[in-house]
């Protein structure tokens, strides 16, 4: 059975409210028997843990009272200032009291739920209160989570990544991307790899381009702060759609672990180039809570992209995302070339084949032929799906609960290594070099008008 005390750090944030305490309450209502764990959140706040619970209450599903009084019997707050060592040395004695009274092993998984600032400083007071220590045995294990985006640029993440490898090792850190444990998401690399039709065509030969699009109904809600000073591109492309990017365009790794997946990822992202782009931020933003007035924060992006390697010579990767769209969907599209026309006799219309992988809200692939429609002799694209839920019939399990059981089995699956954020940082500083132009749009829209006559400049069709 596995066994540790689960520690986040923000306990009070957005993050805990709407995703962790709910993944946990899953967890624990799922997997119970096989997982012994006690919660400890810490942040600034003072509150107590029924109030932190109450927080999170209206975000968690399948709700049953006495699961949620049972989690709660086995969870404690505490309130720990980040930049206080003695805090930290409190909260040890705290852990060490209640592993004693759980007769629990020292396992620690750490969550810092905070934002990147702090990092290093948590780190380093985790390590100086003996919370952590860099452990070389096979039976104990106490590993941190360090929440995306690692850093807010290149140097600052270069210098968070210099302080925590001086007080835990490699296989102790998790830079971790949620995006990573979504089914679909993670499912990409066996898809590729074990479908021989589809990587025979998975080159410039055959494919004309292929667009990420991460749209959001969303707007940025109650994070404000944060919103304003990241921006779309760091909260999501440096990340999310950086790491989707890397598993559909990188080379055939030596096997399928994760150390040769990651450094087939790292190979693409550190040999991605930005062309063009536009920028977009939605009517209403300035007077979002917490946001500047005069704010030039973008809460869209659309990207015109190539990736520098002999496969992918000439095919654009166009990127799109942004808040407050007319739809919530994360999707990947895969255009492949159009066949020439004039081999056909037969009336109709005739299109690229698209390969499609759904990645949320529903999770399934989908492929455009071109087939005669019915009995007519005419020639038509129509579309064979395959839906998850419809196949398999149930939902697959969230992905933060994913996250956190990933790790509590020492699964570095769902960790983005140092190189992976190292370069994406790098693309992100090329991005914003380029000055991108900055337009409006309505919410509930399709985004910036602009965007229409940027697909139009470079002749594709964006697949909504
Ligand atoms: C987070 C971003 O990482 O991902 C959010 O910070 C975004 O801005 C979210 O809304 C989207 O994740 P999901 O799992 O809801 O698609």
């Amino acid at each position: 059975m596995i066994e540790c005390t689960i520690l986040i750090f923000g306990a009070t944030g957005d993050l805990s409210q709407r995703k962790l305490i709910p993944a946990l309450y899953s967890m624990y209502k799922q997997s119970r028997n096989q997982i012994k764990f006690i919660f400890v959140g810490a942040a600034k706040d003072d509150i107590s843990i029924d109030q932190l619970f109450d927080l999170a209450k209206e975000n968690i599903e399948d709700f049953d009272q006495t699961i949620y009084e049972e989690l709660k019997k086995i969870s404690y707050y505490h309130r720990v200032d980040f930049n206080e060592l003695n805090d930290f040395k409190k909260l040890a004695y705290k852990i060490y009291e209640y592993e004693k009274k759980y007769n629990l092993k020292p396992n620690r998984l750490i969550y810092l739920a905070a934002p990147a600032d702090f990092f290093c400083r948590i780190t380093q007071n985790l390590s100086e209160s003996n919370i952590i220590s860099k452990l070389s045995n096979d039976n104990i294990w106490q590993r941190v989570v360090y929440e995306k985006p690692f850093g807010w640029d290149l140097n600052s993440a270069k210098s968070i990544n210099e302080c925590i490898e001086k007080y835990i090792s490699e296989n102790q850190i998790y830079r971790i991307d949620h995006y990573l444990t979504k089914a679909l998401v993670n499912s990409i690399t066996l898809f590729r790899f074990s479908n021989i039709v589809f990587e025979a065509v998975w080159s410039s030969d055959y494919i004309d381009n292929i667009q990420i699009i991460f749209s959001e109904t969303a707007s940025i809600e109650k994070r404000g702060e944060f919103y304003d000073r990241y921006g779309a591109l760091k909260d999501v492309v440096q990340n999310h759609m950086l790491q989707i990017l890397s598993l559909i365009a990188m080379e055939k790794p030596v096997t399928l672990d994760q150390k040769s997946i990651t450094e087939s990822k790292s190979e693409v992202l550190k040999n991605i180039s930005i062309e063009d782009g536009i920028l977009g931020q939605y009517e209403g933003y300035l007077q979002e809570e917490n946001v500047k007035k005069d704010s030039k924060t973008e809460t869209y992006v659309a990207l015109k992209c190539f990736v520098d390697m002999p496969r992918w010579s000439n095919v654009p990767f166009y990127l799109k995302t942004g808040k407050c769209l007319y739809k919530k969907s994360t999707e990947i599209h895969i255009v492949f070339k159009k066949v020439s026309k004039k081999l056909f006799l037969l009336p109709g219309f005739y299109d690229s084949n698209i390969l499609s992988i759904r990645i949320s809200p529903d999770s399934g692939f989908s492929f455009r032929l071109n087939a005669l429609k019915g009995s007519t002799d005419k020639i038509l694209p129509m579309t064979m799906d395959l839906c998850y839920r419809c196949l398999f019939g149930f939902d697959l399990p969230r992905s933060y609960q994913v996250l956190i059981s990933e790790i509590m089995k020492g699964d570095k699956g769902i960790s983005v290594s140092w190189p992976e954020i190292k370069y994406s940082w790098k693309f992100i500083e090329q991005v914003n070099n380029l000055q991108l132009p900055m337009y409006r749009y309505k919410q509930g829209s399709y985004g910036p008008e602009k965007v229409l006559k940027f697909s139009e400049k470079y002749n594709f069709n964006w697949l909504l």
